[in-house]
């Protein structure tokens, strides 16, 4: 069965848009746990733009099924993997000033310090996973980095016209057989929503998705009313 991992970064964006104490992202995870995803994710920037350090020493104690860890394969964020040892780190591109997360790794140009950041993980006991665009050039790449997984970028698909998202579908079909075929677990995520997530959890070498910000967006609009209500009634 495909397992959902629920990113809850934006959970802490929120909070941190009036440097306040909620909303809570360790109450989020546990509610996401509560309701059956099967792992939460996070990402800690070099920025600090939404989660802070001291949420990843909470979520890590707090969380029941599987803390994933995106960050950068820098020496700041090795030392910070290695001491919190989440049960996985996805090793992600990061570009000063970017709204998200913009493309995935690029192995190629970067084989030396992706592969001495898997060996630092794997060093603590932390398996690795790679946020890989669906390129057969990269995905080649990601097992002899020494990389446990990957996960397919599918932004492209979910940002592609209609007339181009059949073409899209297809490039991350045929990169998830090519990469369960050199070994690799593969995982799926980036721009999926509740309209254009079918196509990609029909397919079969994936085995989990992560999705943060149509989630966290559709809770905000259906959690309104109920707030509302509940203030309406304190205030009269
Ligand atoms: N996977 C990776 C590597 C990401 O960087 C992100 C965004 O933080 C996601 C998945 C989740 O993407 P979205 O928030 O669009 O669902």
């Amino acid at each position: 069965m495909m397992r959902l991992a629920v990113n809850i970064d934006h959970v802490a964006t929120v909070r941190q848009a009036r440097r306040a104490r909620e909303p809570e992202p360790v109450t989020a995870a546990a509610l996401a746990e509560l309701a059956g995803a099967d792992g939460i994710t996070v990402h800690l920037r070099g920025d600090r733009r939404h989660m802070q350090d001291r949420d990843l020493r909470m979520l890590r104690d707090v969380v029941s099924t599987r803390l994933n860890v995106e960050m950068a394969a820098t020496d700041e964020m090795m030392t910070i993997a290695s001491s919190l040892k989440p049960d996985q780190v996805t090793l992600v591109p990061e570009e000063p000033g970017e709204v998200t997360t913009t493309g995935g790794l690029d192995v190629s140009a970067n084989q030396t310090a992706i592969s001495a950041a898997v060996r630092r993980l794997q060093d603590a006991g932390i398996p690795a996973s790679l946020f890989i665009d669906a390129d057969p050039d990269q995905i080649s790449l990601a097992g002899p980095t020494g990389a446990t997984a990957i996960e397919i970028n599918t932004g492209p698909y979910a940002d592609a016209p209609a007339s181009r998202r059949a073409g899209e579908i297809v490039k991350i079909q045929q990169a998830a057989r090519q990469a369960r075929t050199d070994g690799l677990e593969v995982l799926g995520g980036h721009g999926l929503t509740y309209v254009n997530v079918g196509l990609v959890a029909a397919i079969p070498e994936i085995v989990e998705l992560n999705i943060g910000h149509s989630i966290i967006s559709r809770a905000v609009l259906v959690g309104l009313e109920r707030a509302v209500r509940e203030m309406i009634m304190l205030v009269r």
